[in-house]
């Protein structure tokens, strides 16, 4: 069976004024394309659909059942119609969006003054290291990522939107915590704990030493700056963590930055995107809201 919509809307012309002649008139086709369209509809299902007694026009049972589905068929339309209205006038719609673990520090915040502005939008925020997210982007699981420096090899739109830096972090007793300017000789030496091998920070860090001739002594690696925090502040070993994930250990006095030689290590956050992906229109509000934000 094929049915064409413009068929079905002939149909329900000439089904809502019991006439060929009124249907016509409305749809300004003659009187002749109106009976063609309708008897190519009844050849295609096989049943008449309409039957002249006298001088008035009824529907038969498979007209019946016909207009049935085409009711639903125009509702259906119109319900995609408003949903599409909805999308452009940002009342609606769903985000994607897959954030660096580390990101997610300022991340949520950002998502959340987003969606005050834009309450009826649904957010699917997916955390994780870099290697996952990358993954995302290359299997088109998300609108838009943010991560630190975006590999060459994909095919992606990059804006940079804010700094990164990575500090070396110990417990307040640590003795190094009153020090100036500690040789890194000296950090690569003492045991240190940091993310997880795919993870951007870590990369940074192990690509930071090697360019100075050094390697890390690794006591243990974790997949959340959230653990690393912790077992540096119970006195495991020092740490390196992006400057975003500490500012309630630094106000609550915590854990401290130490003053290491070449440190900061400075990264960078990027907005990132395909380059063939059509965002859809709640994603360029929230590109355009992330870009416009002023960020330290
Ligand atoms: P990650 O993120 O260390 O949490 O993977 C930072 C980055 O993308 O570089």
């Amino acid at each position: 069976m094929h049915l064409t919509l413009r068929q079905l809307n002939i149909f329900q012309a000439v089904a809502t004024h019991s006439s060929y002649t009124r249907a016509a008139e409305e749809l300004h086709l003659t009187q002749p394309a109106v009976s063609m369209q309708i008897k190519q509809l009844e050849d295609n299902i096989g049943l008449p659909l309409f039957e002249q007694l006298g001088k008035t026009l009824f529907l038969t049972a498979a007209g019946e059942e016909l207009i049935g589905y085409c009711e639903r068929i125009s509702q259906q339309l119109r319900d995609a119609e408003d949903a599409f209205e909805n999308m452009k006038s940002l009342s609606s719609g769903k985000l994607s969006i897959t954030v660096a673990s580390t990101a997610n520090y300022f991340a949520a915040n950002l998502l959340a003054m987003f969606s005050q502005q834009h309450p009826d939008i649904t957010i699917r925020l997916n955390v994780t290291n870099r290697e996952n997210l990358l993954k995302d982007l290359k299997f088109n699981h998300c609108d838009l990522a943010i991560m630190g420096k975006p590999p060459a090899e994909l095919d992606l739109v990059t804006t940079v939107f804010m700094e990164n830096p990575l500090v070396v972090i110990a417990p307040i007793n640590h003795p190094f915590c009153n020090a100036s300017k500690i040789p890194l000789e000296a950090i690569a030496k003492e045991p240190m704990v940091v993310r997880e091998q795919g993870s951007g920070t870590r990369f940074s860090i192990e690509k930071f030493f090697h360019n100075q001739g050094l390697s890390l002594n690794i006591a243990a690696e974790m997949t959340a700056s959230e653990a690393i925090k912790q077992a540096v502040s119970a006195g495991l070993s020092l740490g390196i963590v992006s400057r975003h994930t500490i500012d309630l250990e630094i106000e609550s006095n915590r854990l401290c930055i130490l003053d290491v030689e070449h440190f900061p290590i400075l990264r960078h956050w990027y907005l990132v995107h395909r380059k063939e992906k059509r965002l859809s229109p709640i994603a360029e509000a929230f590109q355009t809201f992330l870009l416009g934000n002023k960020h330290k």
